[in-house]
């Protein structure tokens, strides 16, 4: 897929854009807006429950022309439909890219080998749909007896990012009556905290794992089990009314225990970062119910169509692909933050990390070769007024491009008291301030004619001409929530179809598990250190003596 095409910075649109950004030069947002009255209003798009305010970028007619020539050029709606035709675009694991199949309505039909997939994922979704209802009324039961009121999932990465930000995210629509907790660290504290004010004979086991070998979820559940059957003074057989399976690999599932009547499957073209919303979202589902859970879906299918059919000009994900292309290559940003005005999603930059960092930080292109240009930003971010309070300082007035989407709400979603509903709009006069600021910043002619003294004209100063997204939604429901996750996913692939990465495989994280395997005997039993370098062979000895070995 894609192989031998012309490299990025070797087509004309590219060096169009270099050109065009030099021409912008220091252009500032106040020029902009000036020029076009209707700025603030026009440029904007709309998608399922998303307004998308995009007029303050540093962009023209112009940039977004050349972007979206760019991105004829580099192919990306021939790999966006070849994806959705199931073909095999994540070449170096020889894998499709399916996780729209995941949300695709009964009756679709997406084929992976000759093979439609669609009735087996809404076997899947029909099969956690009834386990969930159980569990819920109590039908399901603990070993001894005891209604279920504890769900703990233990995953790590991709089996836990995405379940633990949309249970954060969809509390307010969670049973209240439930404890649901997520265990990802291998550091045993994770888990000693999770369970220790938790009755055993209540609690239910997800163990959330795609391969069903990753090191860390395999220790965690093994412990879980033994914790569990400690506690109940039970033998193995408690094991199948405590613990169920998210995997692929149904062999490692019953290697470990559970019985595979108790797994629920996915498959190997739903890449871990993709994967809340096939059987990885149990415990989400178990919290909010099945019905919850498939308007969810409904939302990432509805941004799932329009990022498939949308023209180039209306379609959302394909512009904010193309504005972190922009950023990226013509004004060296480095990073970019997500800054969500909303409690609840308190955990969605942590997601978007993996989504994005893991999809796109890569350094080789489709054929192997080293790239020319940045690929993927750092992402960061944290509730938007904490922020402000901590590092928006340094957005204000530091030295760095750092482009940010900010994600805001017009209700707040619970059922507050009506004090804390009134709280809501001060928290929404923050969001709009602060994107105001960004973009436009104060004069020192403004700072002067507040009687400022001179010497402190420059530090009270903005510079302003920050670029930001924002992004309203009037609630954030379930149908919001996989709307939000589906624009972030597509335009991760545009950007990755862009830079001509594979987004979807994740080589890098491999060295560090493969090194980890042959320091910890180092650790444990002292034999080997030879073999390290001597910075870890040091470090190794120190912690060994600390640890009084
Ligand atoms: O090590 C990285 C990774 O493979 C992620 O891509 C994945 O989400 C995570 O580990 C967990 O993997 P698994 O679901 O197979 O346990």
């Amino acid at each position: 897929m894609n192989a031998g095409r012309t490299k990025l910075n070797q087509m004309p649109e590219w060096t169009a854009l270099g050109k065009h950004r030099e021409q912008l030069g220091e252009t500032h947002l106040r020029e902009l807006f000036d020029a076009d009255p209707g700025r603030g209003s026009g440029w904007t798009l709309q998608v399922g429950d998303l307004y998308l305010d995009y007029s303050k970028h540093l962009v023209t007619d112009e940039t977004l022309g050349l972007l979206r020539e760019l991105a004829t050029a580099a192919g990306v709606a021939e790999l966006r439909d070849a994806m959705f035709r199931g073909e095999k675009i994540n070449t170096t694991e020889d894998r499709a890219v399916l996780h729209t199949a995941l949300r695709a309505p009964r009756g679709a039909v997406v084929e992976v080998d000759g093979e439609n997939v669609v009735p087996d994922v809404h076997a899947v979704l029909d099969k956690m749909a009834a386990f969930a209802d159980r569990v819920r009324s109590g039908e399901w039961t603990g070993h001894t007896g005891k209604r279920i009121k504890n769900v703990v999932n233990i995953g790590i990465g991709g089996s836990d990012l995405g379940p633990a930000m949309a249970y954060e995210a969809l509390r307010s629509f969670a049973d209240r009556d439930l404890t649901v907790r997520f265990v990802s660290n291998v550091d045993g504290a994770d888990l000693h905290e999770a369970v220790r004010d938790l009755d055993a004979a209540e609690t239910l086991f997800v163990i959330a794992s795609k391969t069903f070998t990753t090191i860390e979820t395999i220790t965690n559940a093994t412990s879980a089990r033994n914790w569990l059957l400690t506690e109940l003074k039970a033998d193995q057989e408690a094991v199948a009314k405590h613990f169920v399976a998210l995997s692929t690999n149904a062999e490692k599932v019953s290697d470990f225990g559970i019985d595979t009547a108790n797994m629920f499957e996915f498959w190997d073209w739903v890449g871990g970062r993709y994967s809340f919303d096939s059987a990885i979202g149990l415990a989400l589902m178990i919290a909010i119910g099945p019905d919850r859970f498939r308007e969810m879906l409904d939302g990432f299918h509805l941004v799932d169509e329009h990022f498939r059919t949308a023209p180039a000009e209306e379609n959302v994900p394909l512009l904010l692909g193309l504005l972190g292309v922009w950023y990226g290559a013509f004004f060296d940003a480095q990073s970019h933050a997500v800054l969500p005005y909303s409690h609840y999603l308190s955990k969605f930059t942590a997601y978007l990390q993996q989504l994005d960092m893991e999809s796109n930080g890569k350094s080789v292109d489709r054929d192997g070769n080293p790239v020319e240009w940045q690929t993927g930003p750092v992402v960061w971010g944290t509730p938007g007024t904490n922020g402000q309070h901590a590092y928006y300082q340094l957005i204000h007035q530091g030295t760095k491009v750092i482009p940010a989407d900010f994600i805001g709400f017009a209700r707040p979603v619970a059922d507050l008291q009506p004090g804390l509903v009134a709280q809501h709009d001060l928290l929404m006069a923050n969001f709009f301030a602060q994107t105001q600021a960004l973009a436009f910043g104060k004069t020192p002619d403004e700072v002067r004619a507040e009687g400022v003294a001179e010497e402190l004209v420059p530090h009270k100063s903005f510079k302003g001409n920050h670029p930001t997204t924002t992004i309203l939604a009037e609630n954030l429901t379930p149908s919001v929530l996989g709307q939000l996750i589906a624009l972030y996913e597509h335009k991760v692939f545009v950007q990755g179809a862009i830079w001509n990465i594979d987004s979807f495989d994740q080589w890098g994280v491999e060295l560090g598990k493969v090194l980890a395997k042959k320091v910890e005997p180092v650790l444990t039993e002292g034999k080997g250190a030879e073999q390290l370098d001597s910075s870890t062979a040091a470090l190794v000895s120190t912690y060994r003596a600390l640890r009084g070995r």
